[in-house]
């Protein structure tokens, strides 16, 4: 069979991801991994889903659990999130919030309402790669968006027309971002709703990591300054995205969208022609393990999480040999590095694996004009204190050696 025959054009977009492939070698058990940006499964919840999937399970409860239901999500559950968000500064009812398989759906299906093919989708260079690959399939064009940086709306319009398109939105990873672990000033999530504004876009929020915080002040979430600026979430732009992923489970595959009703409502249409709806045991359990007990865990990981991120931004200040930079998050999971000009961040991990058994992830699927070459990301989230010390020690080596 041809299969290049019968492909659709879209297809040319879409690549296997490098974080996928590498992961499948990462089993080896002398790697030290510094790669996947996951949860450590060792603070997994593990006794409170039990207890939340009994009860589920239980009769009188189990006819909801394993019977179809309604595309929106789990009511409960939408409740929790409703309140949940009201606290994060974004008065909200249920009617604004849909529950997506995992925050990717969400950003494959904001893709599909939003792009068509050509139109401009705006990004930092670099950006989350999931978010690349999600857009990718819609044909978008991109460009870059440097909320510093004093390009007017008319520049990026001129530069959407001469593409075949017009903006459609702003994707931003705003809090501890993947992959830069950085975070986005309030100054400069006002100056994109300003943009976003004049050129008529819509702004979506990934808010991934936003409970993952370390130290440091919460900056208010997009979403919150502009319903502070227009009353309320109905006139709002912008479509925040969130994940229980990073907190809870990723495997239970939950994660929500909160925004405006016609926005929610064309959502829900889409995920009835797509999947029908996120599997309902799965949402009552993430329902009765976040009521129950969500402070309390998160605040348990971000003291693990912290320790683990100071523990490798010590080792790299005594490992790394000059002309090397990194950041310094105030929560999340990464650090990212700049190397030496002219190192090949994929080189360096072909390397890497081969002398030094530790990996990582090469920045450059991360910029969506294939940039970034001297960039790595490193994620301190699965590793112990000892692996951390020795992994950024023998990378440092390896750094140093050219
Ligand atoms: C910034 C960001 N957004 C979204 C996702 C998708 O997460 P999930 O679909 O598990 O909610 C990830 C996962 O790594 C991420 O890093």
């Amino acid at each position: 069979m041809q299969w290049e025959q019968v492909l659709a054009p879209r297809m040319g977009r879409m690549k296997a991801s490098e974080i996928r492939e590498l992961l499948k070698l990462l089993d080896q058990p002398d790697i030290i991994s510094f790669a996947g940006g996951i949860p450590d499964p060792a603070l997994f919840p593990v006794a409170a889903f039990q207890s939340a999937l009994t009860s589920a399970l239980a009769p009188g409860r189990a006819d909801t659990a394993l019977q179809y239901s309604v595309s929106e999500g789990y009511l409960p559950l939408r409740q929790w999130l409703a309140d949940h968000m009201t606290g994060l500064g974004i008065p909200c009812g249920t009617d604004n919030i849909l529950i997506t398989s995992g925050s990717q759906q969400a950003l494959d299906y904001l893709g599909k309402l939003m792009i068509g093919t050509n139109d401009t989708v705006l990004v930092n260079w670099p950006t989350y790669m999931g978010a690349l690959g999600a857009f990718n399939a819609y044909e978008p064009v991109y460009d870059r968006l440097d909320p510093r940086e004093n390009r007017g709306a008319a520049e990026f319009r001129a530069k959407a027309a001469e593409a075949g398109g017009t903006v459609k939105f702003a994707y931003l990873s705003v809090d501890f971002a993947n992959p830069t672990g950085e975070t986005i000033p309030r100054a400069d999530r006002e100056r994109v709703l300003d943009l976003a504004t004049d050129l008529g876009a819509a702004v979506i929020e990934d808010a991934a990591y936003q409970a993952l915080r370390f130290d440091g002040d919460p900056v208010p979430p997009i979403l919150a300054l502009e319903i502070a600026r227009k009353g309320s979430i109905e006139e709002c732009r912008t479509i925040y995205c969130g994940s229980f992923s990073k907190t809870l489970a990723p495997g239970l595959r939950v994660g929500w969208v909160c925004a405006a009703n016609p926005v929610i409502g064309r959502l829900v249409l889409m995920k009835q022609a797509a999947d029908l709806h996120s599997s309902t045991l799965n949402q009552m359990a993430i329902a009765e393990v976040a009521a129950n007990s969500f402070d309390a865990h998160v605040a348990g990981l971000r003291d693990v999480y912290r320790a683990r991120r100071d523990h490798m931004l010590a080792a790299l200040t005594r490992e790394m040999p000059a002309g090397v930079e990194w950041t310094k998050p105030e929560g999340g999971m990464f650090v990212w590095i700049t190397l030496p000009d002219g190192m090949d961040g994929a080189d360096l991990l072909a390397r890497s694996l081969e002398t030094e058994r530790v990996a990582f992830v090469p920045g450059r699927a991360f910029f969506a004009d294939g940039s970034g070459g001297n960039t790595i990301r490193l994620s301190f989230s699965r590793a112990d204190e000892a692996a951390i010390d020795e992994g950024i020690k023998r990378l440092g080596r390896l750094i140093a050696a050219g």
